[in-house]
C-alpha cells in the first residue's frame, strides 16, 4: 500500500485500495499529517476504487523533503515493459487522422497499409475507432475470431501479402454495437492494442484514428511519443474550411511531427469514361499544405470502384491496381515511405 501514483503538487489520484485494512491504513497516514489534507471522496472500502487526496500546503512542504518518487507498482512495470517491448519492435508509427468524419480515414489507413505491404513492408493496421470500426469490413474479416497465443497476447489477423490487423470491431459483441465508453476505458483498450497484441516485428504501423482529437487520439500521442507522425486526411470541401488545421494544432500540442496532408476525393472519375471532372478546382489540398506548411502528399479522387473495395473486402491498391485512386494511393505510399524512411 502506498499513496500513489503521486500527480503534481495539487493532489494525489488513482490510488487503488484493495482492502478495508489499506483505507486504514490512508486514513491513520492522513490523520498523521500536520494539517490535515482534505480525503474526498473515499468511494469503496474493500473494492479496487480510486481516491483523490488535495493536499494542503504545509504538507506539500514537508512532502518535498520527504516524499519519494513516485513508485510505480510491480504491475504498472510490468505493463509498462510490454508496451515499450511491443513499441521497440516497430520501425515507423503512421498516425492517420482528420477534423471530422467521412472524409476517407480508413480508405486511406487501409490502401496505405495495403500499398506498403504490396512494397515489402511488413506492416500492422490498428483501427481504434470505438464508435465507427470499419476496418475488418474493408478487409472483410469481420467474422474472424481472435486467438492468444502462449504468452496471453492476441494475435492480429493476418491478411496477404504482409498484413497484421487489429480492430476495436473485433471487441464488439456484434457488428452494429456502438460503444458508449468513457475515456480511460477506451485509453486502457488502446494501450492494450499496443502491449498485449503479438504485433511481432513491424516496418510500419497504420494507426486509423477515429475523426477529431479525442481522448483516443491523445492517448496515442502519449502512448507513442516516438511516432513517425500524422498523416491528416482532408476532403476539398474540408480544404476550404480550413477543418484540418484543427489536427495540425493538435499534432504540434502534442509534439506529433506531421508527415503531410492527403486531400481525398478530389475531382471525380466518371465510371464509364474514365475522365476526371474536378467539382471544386483543382490545386486546393496544395494550397492548403502550403497555408499550413505542412507537406502535400497527394490527392485520391472520388472514384466508384474505393467505395466497391472497400466494401467487397479488398483495397483498390491491391484489387484494382491500375485505376487512377489506386495509383494515387501508391504515391501516396510512396512519398510517406521518402519521408519516414529518409532518416
Ligand atoms: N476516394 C474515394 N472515392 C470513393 N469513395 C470513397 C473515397 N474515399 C472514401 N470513400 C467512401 O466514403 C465513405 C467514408 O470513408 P471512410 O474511409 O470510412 O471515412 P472515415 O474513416 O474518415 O470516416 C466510405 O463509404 C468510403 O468507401
Ligand atoms: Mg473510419
Amino acid at each position: 500500500m502506498g499513496l500513489g501514483p503521486y500527480c503534481g503538487w495539487n493532489m494525489l489520484n488513482d490510488i487503488r485500495i484493495v482492502s478495508a485494512k489499506n483505507v486504514r491504513a490512508i486514513i491513520e497516514r492522513i490523520q498523521s499529517l500536520p494539517r490535515s489534507p482534505r480525503a474526498n471522496p473515499v468511494r469503496q472500502a474493500g473494492d479496487v476504487a480510486p481516491i483523490t487526496l488535495y493536499l494542503d500546503q504545509a504538507f506539500k512542504e514537508q512532502e518535498k523533503h520527504t516524499m519519494p518518487k513516485p513508485m510505480m507498482s510491480g504491475e504498472d512495470i510490468e505493463r509498462d515493459t510490454r508496451l515499450h517491448e511491443s513499441l521497440s519492435k516497430i520501425e515507423h508509427v503512421v498516425i492517420v487522422m482528420s477534423g471530422k468524419g467521412g472524409v476517407g480515414k480508413s480508405t486511406v489507413s487501409s490502401n496505405l497499409a495495403m500499398a506498403l505491404s504490396m512494397r515489402d513492408r511488413r506492416v500492422g493496421l490498428m483501427d481504434i475507432d470505438i464508435t465507427g470500426p470499419n476496418i475488418p469490413k474493408m478487409f472483410r474479416i469481420e467474422d474472424e475470431k481472435l486467438h492468444a497465443n502462449e504468452e496471453d497476447r492476441l494475435i492480429p489477423v493476418a491478411v496477404p501479402p504482409s498484413l497484421s490487423v487489429m480492430s476495436m470491431g473485433f471487441l464488439l459483441p456484434d457488428r452494429d454495437s456502438a460503444v458508449m465508453w468513457r475515456g480511460p476505458m477506451k485509453a486502457s483498450a488502446i494501450r492494450q492494442f499496443i502491449e498485449d497484441v503479438e504485433w511481432g516485428g513491424l516496418d510500419y504501423l497504420v494507426v486509423d484514428m477515429p475523426p477529431g482529437t479525442g481522448d483516443e487520439a491523445i492517448t496515442i500521442a502519449q502512448l507513442m511519443p516516438k511516432a513517425d507522425g500524422a498523416v491528416i486526411v482532408t476532403t476539398p470541401q474540408d480544404v476550404a474550411l480550413l477543418d484540418s488545421r484543427k489536427s495540425i494544432t493538435f499534432a504540434s500540442q502534442m509534439k506529433l511531427p506531421v508527415i503531410g496532408l492527403v486531400e481525398n476525393m478530389s475531382g471525380f472519375v466518371c465510371p464509364h469514361c474514365g475522365e476526371l471532372t474536378e467539382v471544386f478546382g483543382s490545386g486546393g489540398g496544395e494550397r492548403t499544405a502550403e497555408a499550413l506548411s505542412i507537406r502535400f502528399l497527394g490527392r485520391v479522387p472520388l472514384e466508384p470502384n474505393v467505395a466497391v473495395s472497400g466494401d467487397s473486402g479488398m483495397p483498390v491498391v491491391a484489387a484494382d491496381p491500375g485505376s487512377r485512386s489506386a495509383v494515387a494511393f501508391d504515391r501516396i505510399a510512396e512519398n510517406v515511405i521518402r519521408e519516414v524512411e529518409k532518416g
